[in-house]
């Protein structure tokens, strides 16, 4: 989604909130701008397309200034050019925004017939014409600011400065994050705590409804009743956050390889290796008072709830709804009191993931999340924070965070189990202990990389890729499927390989590979009969599977992927990394941007 940047400083800001914006760029963007006021002048620069194209313009026409707001917008309304960027003017006001103004047309048109002139097609700009209008009828900034505010219905987070005051910022939070950052006789505005990094580590997240009067000694903050509110000053991690992609050509690739390190780190929050046993954990439920879980998510992160299912399930004997969140939060689904719910979110911001704790909240059932961003919104609004220790994912296809995220489920529904007695002490240690191989399989998967980059270029030549699997694999197969669409642009489908039977086949001939997920499980049998069905049928089949898989494999795979023989409960972990790899190295081939693919965005902080 987009990013905003302000700072009201002691030295030229232009500069300084390019490379902040540089920072939020793994959000996903299409264009670009800064305003700063010097000497009670308002100027902007903006760009269509990525930060370099503004710095470009910047560096022919340089911005003045010691205060300043700048913007990465992620297209909602109006096409990414340079006029549709931010920030918008209305007669001295400056604004960004981020997140969507509901009732836009309808202020569009009050301030239409009011005379004021709409340059862009935004429904941002409204808010810049509301504020103006404001002053004009004898408001000051902070009070036109503040009626304005009262006017907006949807989700934004918001960034306003005025050409008449050089020591003021007011920012605004309704949805969309947003941070304060304390400065030495400066402070600072940002999307999340990375933009803030290099210049402070103090961080004060807004809630929502709380608007923040910004100036170089101090920020005051209010809730929409006017009321002064405290919120809490943290030391963010961000500053120890290295943006870099180390020696790999993609955010991506990097954070694949690092997969056998957070996994580890993950792992280790929730069992203790040397005794075998899974922590005890301060949850607002007790596993064995439990009838039912509520998992909710959206995108890979719903993938990786729906392979917690089946653990929870079948270790902990708990049945669990895994729902797609933009579809729980509407669906009313009945949560008796013994019901929990946990939500699944790399970045804690997640609209619908959001809105489905919310629903859960006003149900009063208890909530936890596993999130990778501690100080996300779901993770403040959870009764319970479980961690996902992944560090920040850059690239927009998430990698790292899905295996911490299936790390996180895998050791929840073993404490599950534990819990309710369907698992024994002797259980425990084993399930324990495999889990614990998790890193060193990872580690040798990644080794496989050349057979793969290689099967990459043959996979590249084709527009339609059919993923099967079975039982844990079904949505490992939806997973890669995800993958492979969004960083490749490969139209792709995972199925259920059960289902084959009943419709896709329909699909299969020489023009559309299947990639088949099947180590040698006790279902493996079946899963060959459907690949037989295929090849009967033309179809080009990739099998990842195990040394056994590929003894009795009685098909003749166009390519066969052999991982090494994996516990069965580690075997989502470590079967996502050939997926990964596979859309990875596919991408590149297409050369798309695979760390920032086409109309995508790292968190989808709208519905
Ligand atoms: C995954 O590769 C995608 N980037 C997307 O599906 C993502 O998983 C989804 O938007 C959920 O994001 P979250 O985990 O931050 O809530």
């Amino acid at each position: 989604m987009c990013g905003i940047v302000g700072i009201v400083g002691q030295s030229p800001v232009a500069p300084l909130i390019v490379d902040a914006l540089k920072r939020l760029e793994y959000r996903g963007y299409d264009s670009a701008g800064v305003a700063t006021i010097e000497g009670g002048t308002l100027a902007r620069r903006r760009s269509q397309g990525k930060l370099i194209n503004l710095e470009r313009r910047l560096g022919e026409e340089p911005l003045g200034g010691r205060i300043g707001i700048g913007h990465t917008r992620w297209a909602t309304h109006g096409v990414p050019n340079e006029a549709n960027a931010h920030p918008h003017f209305s007669n001295g006001v400056a604004i960004v925004h981020n997140g969507i103004i509901e009732n836009f047309a309808e202020l569009r048109a009050e301030l239409m017939a009011d005379g004021y002139v709409f340059h862009s097609q935004t429904d941002t700009e409204v808010v810049a014409h509301l504020i103006a209008r404001e002053i004009a009828r004898g408001a000051n900034s902070v009070e036109a600011a503040y009626r304005a505010l009262r006017r907006l219905e949807g989700a934004f987070a918001l960034a306003i400065m005025f050409s008449d005051d050089e020591d003021l910022i007011i920012g605004a939070r309704n949805g969309p994050p947003l941070a304060v950052g304390h400065g030495e006789g400066e402070m600072f505005l940002g999307s999340d705590a990375i933009a803030l990094a290099p210049f402070t580590n103090a961080i004060t997240y807004l809630e929502d409804g709380d608007w923040a009067v910004l100036r170089r000694d101090k920020v005051t903050i209010f809730d929409m009743d006017r009321n002064e509110v405290r919120r809490d000053r943290q030391q963010s991690l961000g500053t120890s956050f290295l943006v870099d992609k180390g020696n790999h050509r993609h955010f991506m690739e990097k954070e694949i390889h690092e997969q056998p390190e957070v996994i580890s780190h993950t792992l280790a929050h929730y069992l203790d290796f040397v005794e075998g046993t899974t922590r005890a954990l301060d949850l607002p439920f007790e596993f064995k008072n439990l009838d039912r879980i509520a998992l909710s998510a959206c995108g890979t992160a719903f993938l990786a709830s729906s392979i917690g299912k089946y653990w929870f399930e079948r270790l902990a004997r708990l049945p669990v709804d895994a729902d797609i969140a933009s579809e729980f939060r509407y669906r009313e689904m009945p949560l008796s009191k013994n019901s929990a719910a946990l939500f699944v979110s790399q970045s804690g911001e997640t609209a619908d993931t959001l809105a489905s704790l919310r629903y859960c909240r006003r149900e009063g059932i208890p909530i936890g999340a596993i999130v990778n961003v501690r100080g996300s919104t779901i993770a403040r609004e959870a009764d319970v924070t479980l961690p996902t220790l992944a560090g920040p994912e850059i690239g927009v296809a998430s990698t790292k965070a899905f295996t911490c995220q299936l790390s996180v489920l895998a050791s929840l529904a073993v404490r599950a189990g534990v819990e309710r007695g369907t698992i024994s002490p002797e259980q425990e240690r084993v399930l324990v202990r495999h889990l614990a191989e998790a890193p060193r399989y990872a580690s040798q998967v990644l080794k496989l990389e050349s057979q793969i980059e290689a099967v990459a270029h043959e996979l590249a030549r084709y527009r339609h890729v059919l993923y099967l699997g079975r039982d844990t694999n079904y949505p490992l197969a939806m997973e890669g499927a995800l993958k492979l669409k969004e960083i490749s642009y490969i139209h792709a489908e995972g199925y259920a390989a059960g289902e084959l039977k009943h419709g896709p086949i329909a699909l299969i001939d020489e023009k559309m590979p299947v990639i088949v997920i099947a180590p040698h499980d006790r279902i493996f049998e079946k899963t060959v009969s459907n690949m037989q069905e295929v090849a009967a049928r033309g179809g080009k089949i990739i099998l990842i599977t195990d040394k056994k898989g590929a003894e009795h494999a009685t098909i003749n795979a166009m390519e066969t992927i052999v991982l090494p023989d994996v516990p069965e409960i580690i075997t989502p972990i470590i079967y996502s990394l050939p997926i990964q790899m596979l859309a990875y190295f596919t991408a590149v081939v297409m050369g798309t941007d695979v760390d920032q693919p086409r109309n995508l965005a790292k968190s989808v902080t709208v519905e």
